[in-house]
């Protein structure tokens, strides 16, 4: 079936493995000495680095029968890699494998593709060097990252002054092999799958929240224990359907087993205050991790809205497909202090405002406030969309075919491999 004006979403879907968890899963496991069980884990391109990064530092890891075995090594344990590490696309992958590596006695060099060579590194290393590694970027700024890990890390107490999860998990991942305590104080919008995984696994962590922040202490004096874990369906994914479903009125879409932690569905809460009929069933609890099953039955078309700079990294990988949903509210949208975006697998920011002119949509960028003028009617559409290679940016405006009276054209879609590779057959799927 063709991708249109025309179609709706409809189905049980279920979405892909959660990005951020399976990155964790693979590197908390492969910390561990025994047998750790991994099912449903997503098979993008980034987690499959993360994973053949795993290898190269010492964890044995087996694919059969559509789970993964995993034999780690315990912290400190790790293996001198005897190649570069190469992380393709993925900034969690280089970040939180620069922490890991910080505090074991190897030296690495940690290299990425070219949008990644492209973004900040020493927001993590900057941090890691304190502890006594000895890092190198290149200019000064970026990758590829020359590492020379301690063997004797000394136990800090940082304060992180940007909301990244990245940056709390590569400090959390040199904490493993880190002798005395080690605190962290962090905005408590950033996602905590470190801290819950760690939990899961037995691990000496705690972890308080007050109305902004939260203050993480981690203590090595206890082993990681192996674990069995279902790695529960991406929100981030899921955002895709879930967001074409209340564009379209009339669609019916069931999301089953899909990841439901607070720091995760920012962009639920802004459909609902938009006007999604969005049914939350079935919350359970596992491994720390709360997940649920969605029930969207869109009635009618959506409202515009103002999102505070402070939710944004509750959504922050949402904000594309939530700038298409807005360009189909009826009025204006305003989506405020988006900076983060500029620094991800592209410059989010800007070319969420190109694309909007191009497939003609009304929208402004205001310093980091993205503006955009939405309204009822059907966008011309029959565009160029210029991706340049961002898995959410093309996925986004590929989406924006329900809206449009032409579809766009879209050159190159492989990017969708590195977290969604089965997005098209999913396309496919639930649109009817
Ligand atoms: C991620 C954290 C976020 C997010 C990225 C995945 C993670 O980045 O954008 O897609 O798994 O920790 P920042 O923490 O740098 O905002």
């Amino acid at each position: 079936m063709p991708f249109n004006n025309r179609s709706f979403i409809k189905g049980i879907y279920h979405p892909p493995g959660d990005k951020s968890i399976s990155h964790r899963i693979l590197i908390l496991a492969g910390q561990t000495v025994g047998k750790s069980e991994v099912s449903n884990l997503l098979e993008g391109e980034d987690v499959i680095n993360t994973l053949k990064a795993m290898k190269l530092l010492g964890a044995q890891i087996i694919r059969k029968n559509n789970k993964y075995y995993i034999f780690g090594v315990p912290p400190g344990g790790l293996f001198q890699p005897n190649k570069v590490i190469d992380f393709g696309n993925s900034g969690t992958g280089i970040r939180l494998f620069s922490g890991l590596i910080s505090s074991n006695n190897i030296k690495v060099k940690l290299v990425g593709d070219r949008s990644l060579s492209k973004r900040p590194m020493r927001r993590v290393t900057e941090h890691l060097s304190r502890i006594g590694a000895q890092i190198e970027l290149k200019d000064n700024l970026f990758a590829p990252i020359k590492l020379k890990g301690t063997g004797n890390a000394v136990p800090l107490s940082y304060e992180i002054q940007i909301p990244s999860a990245q940056i709390k998990s590569a400090i959390m991942l040199s904490a493993l092999n880190t002798n005395g305590i080690v605190r962290i104080k962090e905005f408590k919008s950033t996602r905590d799958h470190t801290e819950n995984m760690l939990k899961s696994m037995g691990y000496n962590i705690k972890v308080r929240e007050n109305a902004k922040k939260r203050f993480i202490e981690m203590k090595n004096n206890k082993e990681l224990k192996t674990i069995n874990y279902n790695v529960p369906g991406d929100p981030s994914s899921a955002a895709f359907f879930i967001s074409a479903a209340c564009l379209k009125p009339g669609s019916k879409l069931i999301v089953r087993n899909m990841l439901f932690n607070k720091t995760r569905i920012g962009f639920l809460k802004t459909l609902l205050r938009m006007g999604g009929n969005i049914k939350i069933i079935n919350k359970r609890k596992i491994h720390n991790e709360l997940i649920a099953d969605l029930k969207i039955y869109q009635k009618s078309n959506l409202n515009p809205i103002v999102m505070k700079s402070d939710d944004v990294p509750l959504q922050v990988d949402e904000i594309p497909i939530l700038s298409i949903v807005a360009s189909f509210a009826n009025g204006l949208t305003i989506f405020k202090g988006l900076k983060e975006l500029t620094v991800k697998e592209s410059n989010r920011l800007l070319l969420i405002h190109e694309n909007l002119k191009k497939i003609g949509v009304r929208s402004k960028i205001k310093k980091y406030d993205l503006y955009v003028y939405g309204n009822l009617e059907l966008k011309k559409g029959a565009a160029v969309i210029k991706h340049n290679d961002d898995h959410r940016i093309l996925m986004s405006f590929f989406i924006s075919n329900i809206i449009c009276k032409k579809n766009n054209i879209i050159r190159d879609k492989s990017c969708v491999k590195t977290s969604y590779p089965s997005f098209f057959k999913h396309i496919s799927k639930f649109s009817y």
